[in-house]
């Protein structure tokens, strides 16, 4: 009974977004409501000398501490809320993707002036492929932005996921006087500040909000979203065909609160997960989990490392022996903590939903499922994520050339990077998300195997893999460069947009798909 307790409690989630939107912004509003912090500004301001919690990592790298924390846990009103940070920025990579495998929803921000930006694409390509849940806030409403309706037009459109509006917008910038909420009927009032006015619906005549031309020409807006919107339907939402859209502005604190409540309502609770036999639920009362990431110590004086692990089913307890799938090793987990924004603790019980840190003696991959009793099953969450930056590697001295192979190979297999073969050359080619991959890369090379290597970039590329059995290779070049992923499989770098149209248009026979479709 506790343990479903403490399952239907846990609310595990991401934020994602472009950069600028507002994610620290509003997850400092997050860890405002949860009193982990006191005041606001002591998470927001960098131009001020403070930091957000979730950059951290930047200031223990600053502060020559190297292991990080990206997961704030905190408790919420009846609920345990786990919020995994998503870098975007410049320490976007891989593991950003890998983070959206450990979360049962995702909040994302659109911010209202710019509307659906890049990285936000990326971001939810990855979501809907596993289906999670997204609820969608639509921030800066203190500003002059774009229509409500464009916004949501833009979310159909670019995104492909239909919309509900949970409130809706009364003006915007200087002219915005609240939220009309359409699932509590009651009108938000917007005062200029972090006070939140109530006012019921059926008690809004004779206010001087009833009245006000702004109010009157979005009740046309509000009809028109009843006649012709979409209807709420929970079931479609938790299958990540639905978002609940909210308005509000994370800086002026205005509709984060309510947004907060109502997605807390709606999110699912930890579901079961796929593994090679099947569904686990969470409430088996057998451990299990998977690691989605781990922290290399980027101080060679020490090689720790910290592997992130999400629990699946069971009760986690220190000290507990578990089965690691993929070698049949046992290992004692004696040496675990949680994250609270910068402070690890000690955690002596963690339940599902929860991501716990736990020492990493150079034994675990990424993707490795950690299981207690006799099962032998392993999670399969970690596909291949599409990456967009590609170089070529060299190794400076050829003398070294047998360390710099057991390297790459040895550090592709821990996910750090994705490797590719030309085809005409048998180059090695590595592919990333973000920048930061190959200078990570690097720097363990030297570190790790004492290699040092050379990079020519090849620049963003686009890849998409060939699906046909049999096609020409003459066709290709330097501009749709054939090459090998590190399957076996087929695949093309396309060096634009250009370039992929134009091939498609001459090669129609050559089926081409992309990665998320190919997984
Ligand atoms: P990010 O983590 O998604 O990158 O965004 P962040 O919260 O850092 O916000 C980016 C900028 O947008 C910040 O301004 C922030 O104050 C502002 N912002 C966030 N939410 C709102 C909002 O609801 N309304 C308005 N008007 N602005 C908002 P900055 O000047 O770039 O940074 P800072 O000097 O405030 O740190």
């Amino acid at each position: 009974m506790t343990l479903l307790n403490e399952i239907n409690k846990r609310r595990t989630f991401a934020i994602i977004s472009h950069p600028d939107a507002g994610k620290t912004t509003l997850t400092e509003k997050l860890l405002l409501f949860g009193q982990v912090i006191r005041s606001a500004g002591t998470v927001k301001g960098k131009k001020s000398g403070k930091y957000a919690a979730s950059d951290w990592m930047e200031i223990e790298k600053k502060r020559g501490i190297s292991v990080t924390s990206s997961v704030m846990s905190f408790p919420y009103n009846e609920f345990h809320i786990n919020i995994l940070d998503t870098p975007g920025h410049e320490d976007f990579s891989e593991d950003t993707y890998r983070t959206l495998t450990a979360v049962d929803s995702v909040v994302m921000i659109i911010d209202s002036v710019k509307g659906v930006e890049p990285q936000t694409i990326k971001l939810f390509k990855v979501c809907r492929m596993r289906g999670i849940p997204i609820f969608t806030f639509i921030n800066k409403l203190d500003r002059e932005g774009k229509e409500p309706l464009a916004l949501l037009a833009e979310i159909e459109e670019v995104l492909g996921i239909e919309s509900y509006p949970m409130n809706w917008p009364v003006g915007m910038g200087k002219r915005f006087l609240g939220l009309h909420d359409r699932y509590t009927n009651t009108f938000v009032k917007y005062n200029g500040n972090e006070e939140e006015e109530i006012i019921p619906l059926d008690q809004l005549n004779g206010t001087d909000i009833s009245t006000h031309q702004t109010y009157l020409d979005t009740l046309n807006e509000i009809e028109l979203l009843e006649e012709a919107g979409n209807s709420f339907d929970v079931n479609r939402v938790h299958k990540g065909e639905l978002t609940p859209v909210f308005f509000g502005s994370a800086l002026a604190n205005f509709g984060v609160q309510t947004f907060f409540d109502s997605f807390l309502q709606f999110a699912v609770q930890p579901q079961p997960r796929k593994t090679n036999e099947g569904f686990v639920p969470p409430e088996n009362e057998e451990f299990s989990g998977y690691i989605f990431k781990i922290q290399a110590n980027m101080n060679p004086a020490h090689r720790d490392r910290i592997a992130f692990l999400r629990i699946c089913s069971g009760t986690f307890q220190r000290g507990m022996t578990v089965n690691v799938s993929r070698t049949n090793k046992s290992i004692k987990l004696t040496q675990s903590q949680s994250f609270m924004a910068g402070d690890r603790e000690t955690v002596d019980q963690a339940y599902p939903g929860d991501i716990i840190g736990i020492y990493d003696p150079n034994i675990y991959q990424i993707g490795d499922t950690l299981l207690e009793g006799k099962d032998a099953y392993y999670y399969n969450e970690l596909p291949q994520f599409p990456p967009e930056l590609f170089r070529k590697v060299r190794v400076k001295n050829v003398m070294k050339s047998k360390q710099f192979k057991k390297g790459i190979e040895q550090l592709v297999q821990e996910g750090a990077i994705q490797l590719f073969r030309q085809d005409s050359t048998n180059d090695i080619i590595l592919g990333a998300v973000g920048q930061l991959q190959f200078e990570v890369l690097e720097y363990r090379l030297g570190a790790e195997y004492n290699v040092e290597i050379e990079f020519v970039s090849l620049g963003d590329r686009i890849p998409r893999w060939i699906q046909s059995e049999k096609f020409e290779k003459r066709v290709f070049d330097s501009r749709s460069l054939l090459v090998k992923d590190r399957n076996g499989q087929y695949a093309v770098l396309f060096e634009n947009d250009f370039t992929y149209r134009y091939f498609r248009e001459n090669n129609k026979d050559i089926e081409l798909v992309d990665l998320l479709e190919a997984n």
